[in-house]
């Protein structure tokens, strides 16, 4: 079964073709994000007029690249939600005309799921021999969520973020370091080359919860940045390399550990077989090294490309979504909010 997959629930217009859910033919991403740097966040109207003049271009290279027809395409997947609401209107329209004039399958698919289906893309899970239930953590910057997966489909929310999504930390983070955006893989970079730090961040806990809560961590970082004198931005001065790449490292340290924490208290209280990492966050090479030391059941990570949203996941969630639910009809519409469960 070959089915084209769209994303645009957020700032990238992401198209796929992917075959019976593993096999990627192309998997092609217009990012915006130079668009959006100059604010240091993701501006919804801009997203979505972008969406508008990228889709079909996209869509068309995307099946050049897989050397495939309109015609041999079985299924249109597409993002309806959560997400920005102009942004996934452009996404789920085009998905509807294009099922309508090649006489397709149309089927929705909840972003979320999409991050957890990464891991089922090129074989991975397969290859991990790992069964059912599973716990997910999905890490982006919209969402961090500890998610049971007792099977396809069969999903239970067990933590969530209380405030920021830990993707959105790493961006607040580095706009106060006065890096670019998106700030999650610089912060990573700058890490890399810090030396011995003799500093700490929090690492904040909700009591009695598997929950997560970062905008404690956030501001906790802007705090001494406020106090080493370079915070708010023209301050005394700007912050100097070492401070920069110290800040860094501490920071991606604290999150680090929250979100590992939290997940492996979660897999043990769950006895789930496997750990899956999804979302942009998981693209962090630190959280993916950290989580598989502190585990004892497998963690599965999807390659660092399709951990940040793309085209390809929501092609593969389709696949298994619609062994079991069939497709939908026309009235399908974009949900801002939808939840997973
Ligand atoms: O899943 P995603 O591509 O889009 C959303 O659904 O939000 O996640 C984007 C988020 C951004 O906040 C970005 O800073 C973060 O993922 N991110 C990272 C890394 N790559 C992307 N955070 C930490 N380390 C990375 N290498
Ligand atoms: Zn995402």
């Amino acid at each position: 079964m070959i089915i084209l997959g769209i994303e645009t629930s957020c700032d990238d217009t992401a198209i796929a073709v992917v075959e019976d859910g593993v096999k990627i033919h192309s998997n092609l991403v217009a990012d915006q994000s130079y668009m959006h740097e100059r604010y240091g966040g993701i501006i919804p109207e801009i997203s979505a007029r972008e969406h508008l003049t990228t889709i079909i271009p996209t869509i068309n290279r995307c099946l050049d690249e897989a050397s495939i027809q309109s015609r041999q395409i079985d299924a249109i997947a597409v993002t309806h939600g959560p997400g920005l609401a102009g942004s996934l209107l452009v996404g789920v329209n085009a998905a509807k005309a294009l099922a309508y004039s090649w006489e397709t399958s149309l089927i929705g698919i909840n972003h979320l799921e999409g991050h957890i289906y990464s891991a089922w893309l090129e074989n991975l899970f397969e290859n991990s021999q790992v069964a059912f239930p599973l716990l997910c953590l999905i890490a982006s910057g919209g969402h961090t969520e500890l998610v049971l997966m007792r099977n396809h489909l069969d999903y239970e929310l067990i933590a969530k973020t209380r405030d920021d999504a830990a993707g959105e930390a790493f961006d607040k983070v580095a706009k106060v370091l006065g890096l670019g955006f998106p700030g999650g893989p610089i912060i990573e970079k700058e890490a890399e080359q810090a030396n011995e730090i003799d500093f700490q961040f929090p690492r904040p806990t909700v009591k009695g919860s598997l929950d997560f809560s970062f905008s404690g961590l956030k501001t906790a970082v802007a705090r001494k940045a406020e106090s080493d004198g370079f915070y708010p931005q023209n301050a005394e001065r700007p912050p100097t390399t070492t401070e920069v790449q110290e800040y860094a490292a501490a920071f991606q340290q604290a999150i680090t550990d929250c979100l590992v924490q939290r997940t492996i208290k979660a897999a043990k209280e769950h006895s789930v077989s496997g750990i899956i990492l999804g979302g942009g966050v998981a693209a962090n090479g630190f959280l993916r090294k950290a989580m598989t030391k502190a585990s004892s059941v497998p963690v599965i990570v999807p390659k660092p490309s399709l951990c940040t949203d793309n085209g390809a996941m929501i092609a593969s969630a389709a696949y298994f979504h619609t062994q079991e639910l069939g497709s939908y009809d026309w009235s399908l519409d974009a949900i801002p909010n939808l939840k997973l469960s």
